[in-house]
């Protein structure tokens, strides 16, 4: 949560940092604000709000410097107004700070700073490390000159910083600036992201690899723990223990797509739209091209180390959101196809709670950010664990699907399946769950692969069942860009009809039961319509109470081996007055429904890749109708750094 910039060189640093900030407020858009130095001081602007206000409050007062940091907020602690905004200051002015992440500590602390007269300004937790780095650089100052009479500013903020930061429990990435040092900036980071961009005699650094996209391609990403000071000249990292660290920048890949809405209104819509392309992609990468059906090599390329996969007996996922979705129609497809006993957990409740430890295990982190704290802390929280047991069958075997292989989750777990969606910035994931939901695939078909001829929940794995699974998973870039094309227009006529609904209910069975779960997550989050999403057969134990003609009901029923349960449970809502909308393929069976939001007759397996595409254009629409902000919808974030 929140994004944090931070610019060093020979131009004027603010335009920068605002652009960075543009590219980062899917992060957080509750406030925003800038810190720059020069001779002449500090220049801090804040504001309430989205960029827009910051970017006229620049406009209007300007902020001169060649050196500066950047804030965009998702509000934790102190609502979300101009005096919690960052950058926070000490006492005397001269000390700016720009933190992402929780200081947990800061009630102590603060209360001890306000013991010593310390007076502050917010209600954030950031605010006591400025005054914690005010007090140690007026202890440090004291009687240390440089030959030539000056004050050694960049190397004391360092030495500052190095003596704040282990006072500061939890999880940050923080940028600092003083006024006494105009031409050095200093980096920190724990178990919160900041990547350095390495430009022509000027550095940026950025929370995330999109405000670096413009500005340069080579990075370097910073490890947990390490402080960089930033001068024009160069940087110097050093590691937790103060110890100088070299390491070699890497080379950014796959953010060309960046912040770009093309015609689209919202980059939700453009999202959605790039769904066949991430699709094509998957198939092109990952389904070898020799035709189906001839081949005798393996069914699927999946870029993983088999090791990981090797003697693998039960799995355990841990994702939120979404990508805990995704992971639910992943866990079917490895139990129905590969015979694999698959688990998902909420990751904030798998951290506090852990079930027994099992032998054999794969532990998947799913979460396309990389970036989710309690992800994050679930997955650590397990790795640790099982390295404290002697029995080798225990040890820690993880496995992260991301569409950020350069993130915390790519540094933290041991092989990385990347989905390759490129940047998504709505804030309401689309491209990247399809992306999830194809990286199951390609897992389920390849784990099943080397189980030919043992037992799965859908009978035994034959060869000939995935050769026609695959031949399925060639078809759907082409099977989305026509629903998209046509679910579109239907969506966008349909929505009118929402104007003054207030609940909907989404009905799904087997592998379709997480897709109505992830219909009524995109309603909800980007619509403020409340919505819950059912297995179908579980509506008359309770949520059947709620209906009337009031009530949409979005019933997702497709051919397999439900689809006359879930006809008859969208029946036993139709006779209680409900508005029935169906996703299913144009038949006879389906002529129940007052609308009928046709997709086509696939394999059953197969269908949630298609049966998404109704729920995401129909929210998408419902939300533009609206007039809401489609791709930054109030209290949320994209990437929720935050447990
Ligand atoms: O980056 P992650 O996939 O780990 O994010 C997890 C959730 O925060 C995320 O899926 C959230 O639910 C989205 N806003 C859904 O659209």
């Amino acid at each position: 949560m929140c994004g944090i910039v931070a610019l060093i060189g020979s131009r004027e640093a603010a335009p920068q940092l605002l652009e960075g900030l543009r590219q980062l407020e899917y992060r957080g858009y509750d406030s925003a604000g800038i810190a720059t130095v020069d001779g002449a001081g500090m220049h801090c602007l804040r504001a309430e709000g989205k960029l827009v206000n910051l970017t006229q409050r620049f406009e209007a007062q300007g902020a001169p410097g060649q050196c500066g940091i950047g804030h965009t907020r998702w509000a934790t602690h102190g609502k979300p107004e101009e005096r919690n905004a960052h950058p926070h200051l000490d006492g005397s002015g001269t000390v700016a700070v720009v933190q992402n992440g929780i200081i947990e500590n800061h009630r102590l602390l603060r209360e001890e700073l306000q013991a010593s007269g310390v007076v502050f300004r917010s209600d954030t937790d950031t605010e006591v490390i400025p005054h914690l780095l005010g007090r140690e650089l007026e202890r440090l100052q004291a009687g240390v000159l440089s030959p030539d009479g000056r004050r050694p500013g960049g190397a004391l903020l360092l030495r500052a910083v190095q003596a704040v930061l282990p006072r500061l429990q939890g999880a940050y990435a923080l940028a600092v600036v003083w006024a006494e040092a105009p031409g050095a900036l200093v980096v920190a980071r724990k178990a919160a992201p900041l990547l350095i961009g390495l430009g022509e005699g000027e550095f940026l650094c950025a929370s995330d690899t999109p405000a670096l996209a413009g500005f340069t391609r080579t990075i370097l990403p910073m490890e947990d723990g390490e402080v960089a000071l930033l001068t024009p000249l160069g940087i110097e990292l050093y590691d937790q223990g103060g110890e100088r660290v070299e390491r070699s920048p890497s080379l950014l890949s796959g953010t060309e797509h960046v912040a770009d809405k093309r015609s689209f209104r919202h980059f939700m819509l453009k999202e959605i739209h790039e769904q066949p392309e991430t699709a094509a992609l998957w198939v092109a990468r990952h389904l070898p091209d020799a035709p189906a059906g001839t081949a005798a090599g393996p069914l699927v390329a999946l870029p993983l180390d088999g090791a990981v996969l090797e003697g693998v007996e039960r799995i355990d996922v841990l994702a939120c959101g979404t990508s805990r979705h995704a992971a639910q129609v992943g866990a079917y497809l490895l139990e129905q196809l590969a015979g694999l006993p698959t688990r998902v957990f909420y990751a904030s409740e798998f951290r506090y709670s852990p079930p027994p430890l099992g032998p054999h295990t794969l532990t998947i982190g799913v979460t396309q950010s990389g970036e989710t704290a309690d992800t994050l802390a679930a997955l650590a929280m397990e790795q640790e664990r099982r390295q404290l047991v002697a029995d080798p069958a225990y040890a820690p075997r993880l496995l992260g699907i991301t569409n950020r292989p350069e993130s915390s989750l790519g540094r933290m777990v041991d092989q990385v399946l990347d989905i390759g969606a490129g940047i998504e910035v709505g804030v309401a994931a689309t491209k990247t769950f399809l992306g999830q939901l194809l990286a199951f695939y390609g897992l389920a078909l390849a784990l099943a692969e080397r189980r030919l001829g043992l037992q799965a929940g859908g009978g035994t794995i034959t060869r000939e069942r995935l050769l026609a699974l695959t031949a399925g998973l060639r078809a759907v870039p082409q099977q989305l860009r026509e629903l998209i094309a046509e679910h579109d227009r239907q969506a966008e006529a349909l929505a009118h009809r929402f104007e003054s609904t207030q609940d909907v209910i989404f009905l799904g069975r087997g592998i379709n039961f997480p897709i109505a779960l992830e219909g009524a997550l995109k309603l909800k989050e980007i619509s403020y319509i409340h919505a819950e999403g059912y297995p179908a057969g579980e509506m008359k134990h309770g949520p059947i109470a709620l209906l009337d003609a009031k009530v949409p009901v979005v019933s997702i029923a497709v051919p397999g081996a439900v689809f006359d349960k879930v006809l008859s449970n969208a029946q036993e809502a139709k006779a209680r007055d409900a508005q029935l909308i169906g996703v299913a393929p144009a038949c006879g069976d389906t002529e129940l429904f007052d609308v009928l939001l046709a997709v086509p007759e696939v394999d059953e397996l197969l269908s949630p890749l298609l049966t998404v595409i109704p729920m995401q254009l129909l929210s998408y629409h419902i939300a533009a109708h609206r007039g809401l902000d489609v791709d930054q919808p109030r209290n949320l974030a994209k990437s929720v750094t935050v447990e």
